[in-house]
């Protein structure tokens, strides 16, 4: 049979099943020729020097490496020509980047997190870059970036398209316009995502979890509880032996929950009240949620179902808490009642 390509894909989904609009087509097929381009700068590693700090902060406060910076670029360029977007947004940029003037303007807003797992790059762990699609509504104020912020603040059940790359062994780009998770695979010497799994289901049980044992010490107590029970494997209240992984790169440790179920938590911390959690909303814990929720799974804060959040804020951050749908619901049922 012959192989269906992304693109073949998409068009299916638009014209067979009117799922997406030409424009949505276009701007999928666009990320996904920014994401080639990012895989192909991390294959060449320290040989094309892209490797190490860039030596900026991000808003955030957080150093830049040269990756992130490159692939932010890399999406930037990609995305601001062909006349399918009315702005973006990522995690490393302040304020919203409009299309510029030279530029007609689309009916569509991207989100992005360039690079995920900062931390893994120079140690040539699984890396990735996530995204996330939404409409602009309609009259909102592109004047400005600031004015533009606004446009953003739309909640996760509003997106109609999510996505990530992974860079790992294999390049992965792993998709939802909402009509279920397709998984395409880059085959290198073609230069063309094929897909390679098509209606992806995490299963409801798991005997896996990923959460990084360091915070332990902040922990909330329904976290706490949850951790422990699991610890405490077959002689303890939940009746099984539990493995645990952490790779640091929330893409990565979704991925493995894509693949073969489990629990994944970046859950709220007493170092982290303040600024309410550690991933961001518009695109990390959004996107992922939809994904995991097309996929079957269940994405919460602990309190809330993440894709109800209404934002305030482009760059908000917030407890995640994904994976196994049973044990999702477990851990919330353990927060009920807690403030
Ligand atoms: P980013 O590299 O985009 O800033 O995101 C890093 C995130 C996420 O990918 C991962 O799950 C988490 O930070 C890792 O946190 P720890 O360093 O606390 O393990
Ligand atoms: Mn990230
Ligand atoms: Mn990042």
């Amino acid at each position: 049979m012959a192989q269906r390509t992304l693109a073949r894909y998409l068009t299916e989904e638009q014209r067979n099943k009117g799922v997406i609009t030409g424009d949505l087509k276009f701007l999928i097929e666009i990320v996904s020729r920014a994401c080639q381009a990012i895989s192909i700068a991390i294959g060449k590693g320290g040989l094309g020097g892209v490797l190490g700090e860039a030596g900026s902060d991000n808003v955030q406060g957080e150093a830049q490496k040269k990756l992130d910076v490159l692939s932010n670029d890399i999406l930037l360029d990609a995305n601001e020509w062909g006349g399918h977007l009315a702005a973006m947004a990522s995690e490393e940029m302040d304020l919203p980047h409009l299309v510029p003037n030279r530029y007609p303007q689309g009916e569509y807003l991207l989100t992005f997190d360039p690079l995920d797992g900062s931390s893994n790059i120079d140690v040539n762990v699984s890396i990735g870059t996530i995204f996330s699609v939404l409409k602009c509504p309609e009259g909102a104020d592109l004047s400005t970036p600031e004015a533009a912020e606004a446009a953003f603040l739309q909640a996760g059940t509003a997106q109609v398209a999510a996505g990530y790359a992974v860079y790992g062994p294999t390049t992965l780009l792993v998709l939802t316009v909402g009509d279920g998770v397709v998984v395409f695979t880059l085959d290198r010497e073609q230069g063309q995502f094929i897909l390679s799994q098509e209606n992806v289901q995490i299963p409801a049980d798991t005997k896996e979890f990923a959460i990084n044992m360091a915070n332990q010490r902040f922990w909330e107590a329904p976290v706490l509880r949850y951790v422990t029970e699991m610890q405490a494997g077959k002689e303890g209240p939940l009746g099984k032996d539990y493995n645990m992984r952490w790779v640091a790169s929330m893409v990565a440790d979704v991925h493995r929950i894509m693949t073969r179920g489990g629990i994944f938590m970046y859950p709220l911390d007493s170092k982290l009240r303040g600024q309410g959690g550690k991933l961001r909303l518009m695109y990390e814990a959004n996107p992922m949620a939809f994904l995991i929720e097309q996929a079957g799974g269940a994405a919460t804060t602990g309190r809330q179902r993440i894709m109800d959040i209404q934002p305030e804020k482009l760059h908000q951050r917030v407890p995640v808490i994904l994976g196994s749908k049973n044990e999702v619901e477990r851990v919330t049922g353990y927060h009920a009642g807690q403030v």
